[in-house]
């Protein structure tokens, strides 16, 4: 028996979390259903939804300023240095990805408002424990913010906006004005039509099942049940089955609080892009773009395509809206500045210079070719991949994939690039201006079909194990406290696994590999004695303690790779 540390990313969660069927019981992931449950013994009084269940909490790597200051960089704005900057989160939940941001930027300073009672409080107490001194979580209204609460470089607004009634959303975009620095950047996600009309067809239909139902826990159970029910009664697949079945499996997806948030929310309206665009613009803001810099391409199409899509819109707002009816967009994470800032609307391939890159892509070839003329396929993730013959590019790269996950500055790329680049023989002399920005170009089009990343900010965090490995904080005491851990690349993660999470919390720098050893056998041995006299299937002891000193090894380059590891 092994014991790995199994880590998925949160998106590719696959887990059949909730099953059940019409009259039958459902099973929940064990953490899951202790979370409807204590919603279930709470008192009633002046509890909002958020309290009777709390929501998930994860980092949504999207609304970190680096990212945020990194696309208005693109289209020409002067953004705060994220370094030293003031960010506001309105709906902050637990403070799940303010929390992270907090111990990244130790210099800027963070207030994060929610109405819920019970997640300020947990936010609260990891803030204390981690001693962090630059982030405030208040429990409040959006509709209380006072314009004296300052200005903010970076005000953030994660699944809030559809949730909440017009008032409050009203609300919303007006702190995005009054409370915005004149350079600053507001990042606001919203449920998105075309798209959510047919996650809306499902909503009412769940919400016709369950309209007698007050308990969360048989809410969720009776809403699973319905539209397995539609999705699995087929006669013969048709496309209305598809799109159930669909449905069905992001629904199983997400989990119970998720879909008794979401779905079953009273409140989840979704709005055009240029409905939203209308709301900003009363409240003196523009569309500054999108977190996920790709979403605002049309490269997927053909040229066919983006020809009709120029004629038919000959500005950004109406392509935006155009390329949603394409996409059948449901759900959007929109920039806002000030409508007063002077914007760049068409990005210069030049500036990804300013940036540190990072690509997980790889050569498709074993040996590629980096020096000459031919054609070297590189490919990432979901599915994006680039072709090119051009050598300094193939080199960069090579590098890129090489250094993954770390970024490195242009600077440094361009150097490593042109030595390995260059044929033998032909010298060392700099790079010519035109094969800078011939990379640039490519560089700048990788990015745009999300290949690779462009960064202002590196995350601190170790390459290498050292000889007393220190996991970050954060992690440890997210491992300490469920499954759900934050990288300090900004990524949510799950470590599955009882020994993954307890060697995470062991790691705080005091112990070398053979303490490591001793620590994590007694912990085998004690979960082997609770798994006897729980009456559990018996744990092969000496098998997993033989296997401890190669599973130790390689789960601790792994927890290096996925930046959990401090320097
Ligand atoms: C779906 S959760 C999102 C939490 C967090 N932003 C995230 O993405 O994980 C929505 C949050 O908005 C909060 N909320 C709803 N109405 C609010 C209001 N009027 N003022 C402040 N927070 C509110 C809820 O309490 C809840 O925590």
């Amino acid at each position: 028996m092994t014991y790995p540390i199994t880590v998925r990313s949160l998106s590719y969660r696959r887990t059949g979390i909730l099953r059940a069927s019409p009259g039958m019981k459902t099973e929940n992931r064990a953490e899951d259903a202790e979370e409807v449950q204590k919603g279930l013994t709470m008192s009633d009084s002046a509890q909002n939804a958020y309290d009777k269940v709390l929501y998930p909490s994860y980092m949504h790597s999207q609304t970190h300023p680096d990212r945020l200051a990194t696309v208005a960089i693109l289209f020409g704005m002067q953004p705060a240095p994220i370094g030293h900057c003031r960010v506001l989160e309105l709906g902050c939940g637990d403070g799940g990805t303010l929390i992270p941001i907090a111990y990244d930027l130790a210099d800027s300073e963070l207030v994060g408002i929610d109405l819920a009672v019970r997640p300020i409080a947990k936010g609260r107490e990891a803030i204390q424990s981690l001693g962090l001194k630059n982030i405030d979580l208040r429990q409040g209204s959006i509709m209380d913010v006072p314009a004296d609460l300052g200005q903010f470089d970076y005000i953030i607004a994660h699944g809030v906006y559809s949730w909440i009634p017009t008032a409050v959303q009203d609300k919303l975009m007006a702190v995005c004005r009054a409370n915005l620095a004149p350079n600053g950047v507001a990042y606001v996600s919203y449920n998105t039509l075309p798209g959510c009309h047919l996650r809306e067809m499902v909503r009412q239909m769940l919400l016709y099942h369950v309209r007698d139902v007050s308990v969360p826990q048989e809410k969720i159970d009776q809403a699973v049940a319905l539209i397995r029910f539609l999705a699995e009664s087929q006669v013969k697949p048709d496309s209305y089955r598809q799109l159930l079945k669909e449905e069905l499996e992001q629904i199983l997806e997400h989990g119970a609080p998720q879909l008794f948030h979401d779905e079953l929310a009273e409140i989840n309206t979704p709005a055009y892009f240029h409905q939203f665009m209308a709301q900003a613009a009363r409240h003196g803001l523009q569309y500054l773009g999108e977190a996920d810099f790709y979403e605002m391409q049309d490269h997927i199409y053909t040229p066919q395509t983006t020809q009709a899509l120029n004629r038919l819109a000959n500005d950004r707002l109406t392509r935006e809206q155009y390329l949603d009816f394409l996409k059948c967009r449901r759900f959007r994470q929109t920039l806002l500045c000030h409508h007063e800032v002077t914007l760049d609307p068409s990005p210069k391939p030049g500036a990804v210079a300013r940036f540190h890159l990072s690509s997980a892509a790889r050569p498709v070839s074993p040996n590629p070719a980096i020096q000459g003329s031919l054609t070297v396929r590189f490919e990432g993730k979901r599915g994006a991949a680039m072709e090119t013959d051009f050598p300094l590019a193939k080199a960069a790269m090579q590098v890129l994939g090489e250094v993954w996950p770390q970024a490195i500055s242009f600077g440094e790329l361009l150097e490593q690039a042109a030595g390995r680049s260059r044929a033998p023989g032909s010298g060392d002399g700099a790079v010519r201006t035109e094969d800078v920005q011939a990379l640039c170009e490519i560089l700048f089009r990788t990015y745009s079909n999300g290949l690779v990343e462009l960064h202002l900010h590196v995350p601190h965090y170790a390459k290498d194990v050292s000889e007393k490995p220190a996991a970050s904080p954060i992690a440890r005491w997210q491992a300490q406290n469920g499954e759900n851990v934050t990288t300090l690349r900004h990524l949510s993660i799950v470590i599955e696994d009882q020994l993954g999470r307890h060697l995470l919390t062991l790691l705080d720098g005091t112990r070398d590999r053979a303490a490591l050893l001793r620590d994590l056998s007694a912990f085998i041995r004690d979960q082997a004695a609770a798994a006897i006299s729980s009456e559990k299937p018996a744990v092969d002891i000496e098998a997993a303690l033989a296997e401890l000193p190669s599973d130790l090894d390689n789960n601790l380059r792994k927890l290096a790779r996925l930046g959990l590891l401090v320097a």
